[in-house]
């Protein structure tokens, strides 16, 4: 277990956890990227086969059926333009981490993604500060955003081995102000930690109500594995099946988890702890090696900010 500083506790034993009767969902705002540019012309991860064909108008008829329901449940989405040139910028997650109204633009690990870095920087930068956010730029370490940084509500949850290194974990606990928790992944498959492990439920603030997680543990060192078990004793441990098919890879708004329609296994450990898995098909968008959670990054406000009185209005007086 790495820790960088500060040094993360786990929770105290007996600190209350979620029943399955009071999932509240929260609204969220969500970056999406239409996948209009969508192809998998170059083999980055073992999901991608050039030889492959790809569909990526039924890829775009697929993500708007994503889109759709987030917003029906609530939930507010910003687009970003796809760049042509560009196949895998539907991938969204991987576009930076946003935590505390805090951006910080991702620095991909391959030559072909790195301008979408560049192209969601300018986004955050532009369009950032009109939604309460604080743009911090790019990266300066090899950093896939959300790919692989989750924040379970106190900590955020950091993945290296494949993409995102140790280095950027540091950068992040600096720039963003959070405590971030290592951890390493062996599966080339698992390539990012958000295709081993999703926050189901984030923590409060002040520690009192702990984060669920559901991860693969065989995606993770023996190390990494001890962390997670020691950190979330009753976390959702899903089957190689469901991992296989991405179903890991789900976005969670406290209540509704958005996840493959694939991942039958998960959606019934989910419905066990009172969440309500909504299935998504994404089959054209597995062919890059991602799903629901990839092509989503969550836009997190300062919350400071967010529940602050307005400003009170202040009349000029005229001589
Ligand atoms: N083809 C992309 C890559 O290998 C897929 C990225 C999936 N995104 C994610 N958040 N796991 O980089």
């Amino acid at each position: 277990m790495t820790l960088i500083t500060p040094p993360v506790a786990p929770p105290e034993p007996g600190t209350a956890t979620h029943t399955a009767r009071d999932r509240t969902a929260t609204p969220r705002h969500f970056l999406m990227c239409p996948p209009v540019h969508f192809d998998v012309v170059y083999a980055i991860n073992p999901w991608m086969d050039v030889t492959v064909p790809v569909d990526a108008g039924h890829a775009v008829v697929q993500w708007q059926a994503l889109k759709a329901a987030y917003e029906s449940r609530g939930h507010t989405v910003d687009v970003i333009s796809p760049e042509p040139g560009l196949p895998d910028m539907v991938y969204a997650a991987n576009g930076g981490v946003v935590v505390g109204g805090k951006a910080l633009a991702a620095r991909f690990t391959f030559p072909e993604r790195r301008p979408e870095g560049v192209a969601y920087e300018a986004w955050l930068r532009e369009s950032g500060p009109v939604r309460g956010l604080v743009s911090l730029g790019q990266a300066a370490e090899r950093n896939e955003g959300e790919g692989d940084l989750l924040w379970d509500g106190q900590v955020m949850l950091a993945g290296t081995g494949f993409r995102t290194t140790r280095a950027a974990h540091a950068e992040v606990a600096e720039r963003l102000g959070v405590d971030v928790l290592t951890l390493e992944l062996v599966d080339p498959r698992f390539y990012h930690l958000d295709t081993a492990l999703a926050v189901l439920s984030t923590g409060g603030p002040d520690g009192g109500t702990r984060a669920e997680i559901a991860y693969f543990p065989e995606a993770f060192t023996p190390e990494s594995r001890a962390t997670l078990r020691e950190r979330y004793p009753d976390a959702v441990e899903a089957t190689e099946a469901d991992a296989a098919v991405l179903g890991l890879n789900a976005v969670s708004d406290g209540r509704h988890v958005f996840l493959t329609d694939r991942a039958t296994g998960m959606h019934a450990a989910l419905r066990d702890r009172g969440f309500e898995p909504v299935g998504i098909d994404l089959s054209e968008l597995l062919k890059g090696g991602g799903s629901v959670k990839c092509c989503t990054l969550e836009l997190r406000p300062d919350p400071a900010r967010a529940t602050a009185p307005a400003a009170p209005v202040v009349k000029e007086a005229r001589a």
